[in-house]
């Protein structure tokens, strides 16, 4: 299962690293942007906090194959350790996938919407597919269902690719694709941390030491300092 960060804000990437189970970011032209700095310089900055082994995707902006291919490769050499090239699913974008497989960049085939990029992807060697399921719910489509149809196919025809689902907004979305057997989701900061917003488990907590220092007085805030 992965747990992909989707962002480039470097406290935030410092702080969910520290907290939660990470197993890389996901960048894209919009997201780098929003932090309105250099982006290798920004990039070299996550790469420092995640470390080299945690994978770092960086999205191409060029449009032919060609053209995809070079920036993949200029972001291989310049940018070290786990990277994943992140390539649109145009027809463009399969012939780039097709050609980045074969000099052993690996990618992950981005702004997927249907099961059938999905498929042409995966097949043309990409290592993940990213659908975003939130922008297919907007448009009163099902994200969780082309999840699970992406999962299906990839399953019946024997295809290596994982699906990394991606755009949520809220985190019975991020749930739903698990359940519909994502291999893992790039979620933005904010909404890692809602997971952990429920006033029951903060009810409760509050509850067990308030019984503790009641009982044990009020030095006895630690285990070891319980008499
Ligand atoms: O990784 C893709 C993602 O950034 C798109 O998310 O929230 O802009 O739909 P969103």
């Amino acid at each position: 299962m992965n747990l992909v960060i989707d962002s480039a804000n470097v406290e935030a990437i410092k702080n969910l690293n520290e907290f939660l189970p990470i197993d890389g970011v996901t960048t894209n032209p919009s997201i780098i942007v929003k932090e309105k700095g250099d982006f290798l310089p920004l990039l070299k900055e996550i790469r420092n906090i995640i470390g080299e082994e945690k994978e770092l995707f960086v999205q191409t902006i060029s449009k032919k194959a060609e053209e995809i291919v070079e920036e993949a490769r200029y972001i291989c050499t310049t940018i070290t350790g786990s990277i994943l090239v992140k390539v649109p699913v145009t027809l463009e974008g399969i012939k780039a996938i097709k050609m980045l497989q074969e000099e052993g960049i690996r990618t992950l085939a981005t702004t997927v919407y249907t099961p059938m990029s999905a498929l042409m992807a995966a097949k043309a060697g990409a290592e993940y597919v990213a659908p975003y399921v939130n922008r297919i719910d907007n448009l009163t489509g099902n994200g969780t269902q082309v999840v699970s149809d992406i999962v299906d196919i990839f399953s019946s025809q024997n295809l290596p690719c994982k699906v990394l689902a991606a755009s949520f907004k809220n985190v019975q979305q991020i749930q739903d694709v698990f359940l519909s057997g994502a291999h893992g989701v790039t979620a933005p900061p904010d909404l890692m941390k809602e997971i952990f917003h429920h006033p029951s488990v903060e009810r409760d907590v509050e509850k067990f030491r308030e019984e503790w220092l009641n009982q044990y007085g009020v030095g006895s805030n630690s285990l070891m300092s319980t008499k």
